[in-house]
């Protein structure tokens, strides 16, 4: 199906998530949109970012998306399920990924301890929905949140990490260490974009999970499913970007990130029409 797979983001975290999706799906089309204009989402309210996800979706949805993935966990943490039902009775059938739960499977099989720590927005780790996704996963666990405010606005800001930031990280990761967690879920898709300064800090006997590496085989399955994937060994597919602030620096940020090239970024203008 010549359709694309949308994902988004409130900046450039969500790329972490694109690249996973161009490397094991690249005979998909993607489009991604960055909601630039309202980052951060990390200290946003629940009433907030379901709206924003509302519109997000709405526009998207008309742009002709098969599938949506939430490729942001604080969005993620408390839009996922309002968004699913909304589709649902709005009578859509694209399916909605989000990206907590396959993180959380993931972070549950791979610790040993049963120690597993969490590096997130506000939004997300006040939510609780880590917890919840990782207890249904293994019961026996124990998790070690830090919330991480001025994490994802410097690396959205593109600036250079100079030795303020790395004592930032130190600061967020000190709690983590002191708990002797073996396993440490980048619980914002920004972060893995600062992933060997993470792992530095951390230790190399932690295990670091991301979102990215978590979704792809989800979306996989879904458009799979829905009989909607496009049958593997086809040519490359296209993708393109936009973004609801300035898409000049989204495409400075976003291109040193992906490491592809963003091609021309499009500034788009949600109106708050809404899915049902
Ligand atoms: N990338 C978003 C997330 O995964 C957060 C960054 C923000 O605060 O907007 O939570």
């Amino acid at each position: 199906m010549d359709l694309p797979v949308a994902v988004f983001d409130s900046g450039v975290g969500g790329l972490t998530v694109l690249h996973e999706l161009l490397v094991s799906l690249p005979g998909e089309d993607y489009l991604y949109l960055g909601d630039t204009a309202r980052f951060p989402y990390g200290g946003r309210t629940v009433d907030e970012l379901r709206d924003f996800a509302g519109e997000i979706a709405a526009h998207l949805i008309e742009r002709g998306a098969k599938l949506l993935v939430i490729a942001c966990n604080s969005a993620t943490a408390a839009a996922l399920d309002d968004l699913r039902q909304r589709l649902e009775d709005s009578g859509s059938t694209v399916p909605v990924i989000g990206v907590i739960k396959p993180e959380s499977v993931l972070a549950a099989a791979a610790t040993k301890t049963g120690r597993i720590g969490l590096l997130a927005t506000t939004a997300t780790t006040e939510s609780g929905a880590y917890e919840r996704a990782i207890a249904a996963a293994d019961p026996h666990t124990q998790v070690v949140a830090v919330a991480c405010p001025d994490l994802a606005p410097v690396i959205q800001s593109g600036s250079p990490f100079d030795d303020q930031v790395v004592q930032m990280v130190r600061r967020y990761c000190e709690p983590l260490i002191e708990a002797k967690v073996d396993t440490v879920i980048l619980g914002c898709t920004h972060y893995p974009l600062i992933r060997p300064l993470l792992q530095r800090t951390l230790g190399p006997g932690v295990r670091i999970i991301t979102s990215g590496d978590a979704v792809s085989r989800r979306v996989e399955h879904a458009l799979s499913i829905n009989n909607i994937l496009k049958p593997a060994g086809g040519p490359e597919g296209r993708y393109s970007f936009s973004c609801t602030g300035d898409p000049d620096a989204f495409r400075e940020v976003g291109e040193r990130f992906l490491q592809l090239p963003l091609g021309s970024v499009e500034r788009v203008i949600l109106d708050s029409g809404d899915l049902t």
